[in-house]
């Protein structure tokens, strides 16, 4: 009796340990799999994502002011009149008076109690300051008492600075961003991904050949290609 019931213990046992065994060995496989299965579409898709990003990334201040129109900045600046003005001698209100504020120092005017987030803050007021400020008063001096969202906006940024700049400013308007430039400094921003996706989805197929590992095989070739291959220059300015 017990002889038997330890046999059929050690059965069970058995068949717990295959199993076992056998759901291991297909996690292993089914883990192995995933990346393969999901590395192949993706290439592609993933280039056209990138570039997509980078396409919806903006671009720097400069390129936008090109284009930019002081009459539609006029008009975005009935947006801070409840809190400021920018006339010669104005008044300061909610907000301080802005004109001559572009080109100056950040908090330009000793008549005015700025908050210490503002005061503090340092350095000057130039486009690519003005524009990160506008864009998001909090996030340029976080405590700020500027109370206004910002303008996600590029090209309205653009033309309220315009706008602003013709009201005691003393900056001019910065040459364009160069056709090559552009991407190298959106580089950081993901231009370069992108080529590098772009490459790396040429050299793909070859790697794979290869090697049977596409993720092997294909990074370091890709990004050997990437640095001045006329694939990856090319994939660039492709997003205008
Ligand atoms: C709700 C009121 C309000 C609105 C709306 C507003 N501002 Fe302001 N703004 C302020 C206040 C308050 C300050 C001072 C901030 C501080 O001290 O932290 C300020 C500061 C500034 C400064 C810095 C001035 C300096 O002397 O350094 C600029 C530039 C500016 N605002 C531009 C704008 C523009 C352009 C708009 C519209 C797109 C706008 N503001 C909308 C209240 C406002």
């Amino acid at each position: 009796m017990d002889g038997r019931f330890n046999t059929i213990a050690g059965w069970v046992l058995g068949a717990g340990i295959v199993l076992l065994g056998a759901t291991l060995v297909t996690g292993e496989l089914f883990k192995a799999e995933r990346p393969e299965t999901m590395g192949y579409p993706i290439p592609g898709v993933q280039a056209e994502g990138e570039g997509g990003e980078a396409a919806a990334a903006e671009q720097p201040i400069a390129h936008y002011l090109q284009t930019a129109d002081a009459a539609r900045g006029e008009n975005i600046f009935h947006r801070c009149q409840s809190c400021h003005n920018a006339d010669n001698g104005g008044a300061n209100g909610l907000g301080p008076n802005l004109w001559g504020t572009v080109g100056n120092n950040v908090a330009h005017r000793p008549d005015f109690s700025y908050s210490d987030a503002l005061k503090n803050h340092g350095g000057r007021w130039d486009w690519d300051t003005l524009s990160q400020w506008l864009h998001s008063p909090s996030r340029f001096a976080p405590g700020t008492k500027m109370t206004f969202a910002g303008l996600s906006d590029p090209q309205d940024r653009a033309d309220v600075l315009l706008f602003l700049n013709q009201h005691g400013g003393t900056l001019t308007i910065p040459p364009p961003p160069a056709e090559g430039a552009t991407p190298g400094n959106a580089a950081t921003g993901g231009n370069a991904p992108a080529a590098n996706a772009a490459a790396a989805s040429q050299q793909r197929p070859r790697a794979d050949a290869a090697t049977g590992n596409a993720t092997q095989g294909g990074g370091p070739a890709a990004n050997q290609a990437a640095p001045g291959s006329p694939p990856a220059n090319a994939a660039a300015p492709a997003h205008h």
